[in-house]
């Protein structure tokens, strides 16, 4: 077997993106039982939290499933960064009326307990973002069944996936919401739209290529596929599912949303990534180069952001979403994943027609 072979023998080549606060594992297990592919995203558990998390989705399917990790080191920022970036944060924390936390020396779950943990549970696909993890690792992942899949926001990403024995690439555009995945490159310099990356990733690596970003509905996957992907994977458009976990707030901001609603920011996380854009984002825009990078600023926001949801205020909650958002509906994971696969057929059927090729 191989990744492209599992991918190929999908009923529905659709994946349900990774993403930690909004995905879940019952939503994983709703689009792997309907015959696409769940992911299970896994970066803010505990490694026992992984391990759970996986016999849950187990437990109610044979089919395929991914876990997926963010690749992080253990950051080790000093006391006057720390200082610095929190008295930042005061006018928030301020008014959010909570007390300025103290300095955590905490930031994030150990990666290598997490790697460990996904090892272990060898699930039939482990994905990561953010960086790469070592050549032996993947190896030893493969050697326990799983097939190793490196998200790039570049070309020179995914070669870099290639040289390291990857099974396949999810090629991330300019477009998807949440954390951007670069990490040879600057943001600017990876910023490349789904459609140039598929196509372009697709003729630098032999390797099946996973399109994300952007795709909201059957027209993206049918789009994606023509391109040369051999999977279409979709985040936002399962923002509004039942088996979401973004809660009310956040879920009122996407409905109520204007025309062209997301911008890229770094103020909440101190890594770049795409949201609806709100007055946090506006008001740290001046200062978000100088925030300590992911995930220190992450931890040092997390309680504003808790603060917020609990408040009703979405003007300080980081609304992760991409930029067609706008197209989100809600629904049953399940039932969404073979609607969109309906439409992406009746898609290629009106392209047959358009294209004068007979069906
Ligand atoms: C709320 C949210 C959280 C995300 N979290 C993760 C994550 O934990 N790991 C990851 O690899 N990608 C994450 N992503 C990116 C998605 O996996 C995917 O690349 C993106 O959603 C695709 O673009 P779209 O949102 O336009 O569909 C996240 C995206 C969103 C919207």
């Amino acid at each position: 077997m191989s990744l492209a072979a599992l991918l190929e023998g999908l009923a529905i080549p659709i994946i349900q993106a990774p993403m930690a606060g909004a995905s879940s594992p019952e939503m994983a297990l709703a689009v792997s039982r309907a015959g696409g592919l769940g992911s299970v995203a896994v970066a803010a558990f505990a490694p026992d939290e992984i391990e759970a998390a996986v016999g849950k989705v187990r437990a109610g399917t044979d089919a395929p499933f991914a876990i997926n990790l963010l690749v992080s080191s253990k950051p080790t920022p000093d006391a006057d960064t720390l200082d610095r970036a929190l008295e930042r944060l005061r006018p928030w924390y301020d008014e959010a009326g909570l007390a300025l936390p103290e300095r955590p020396n905490r930031f994030a779950h150990d990666f290598d307990a997490q790697f460990a943990a996904t090892l272990r549970a060898a699930p039939a696909i482990a994905s990561f973002a953010f960086d790469m993890i070592s050549r032996e690792r993947i190896q030893a992942l493969q050697a326990a069944g799983s097939y190793v899949v490196g998200t790039a926001n570049t070309v020179a990403e995914a070669r870099a996936w290639a040289e390291a024995g990857a099974d396949g690439v999810c090629a991330q555009g300019m477009e998807a919401g949440g954390h951007r995945g670069n990490f040879l490159a600057d943001v600017e310099a990876s910023l490349v739209g789904t459609m140039a990356l598929v196509a372009t990733v697709r003729a630098a690596v032999g390797l099946p290529v996973i399109a994300a970003g952007g795709i909201m509905d059957g027209r993206g996957v049918a789009a994606t596929l023509a391109l040369g992907a051999a999977a279409a994977q979709m985040g936002s458009a399962f923002l509004l599912s039942e088996q979401a976990i973004t809660g009310p707030i956040w879920q009122e901001a996407i409905r109520k949303a204007p025309d062209d609603p997301t911008r890229l920011t770094r103020a909440f996380s101190g890594r770049y990534a795409r949201g609806l854009e709100n007055r946090f984002m506006r008001e740290m825009r001046a200062i978000e180069d100088d925030v300590p990078a992911y995930p220190v600023q992450n931890r040092l926001t997390q309680p504003l952001r808790a603060a917020a949801a609990k408040a009703g205020d979405p003007e300080m909650m980081s609304l992760w979403a991409g930029q067609a958002i706008g197209l989100a509906r809600a629904g049953e994971a399940g039932e969404q994943v073979r609607r969109w696969w309906a439409e992406a057929q009746e898609a290629s059927r009106a392209l047959a027609r358009r294209t004068g090729v007979r069906t």
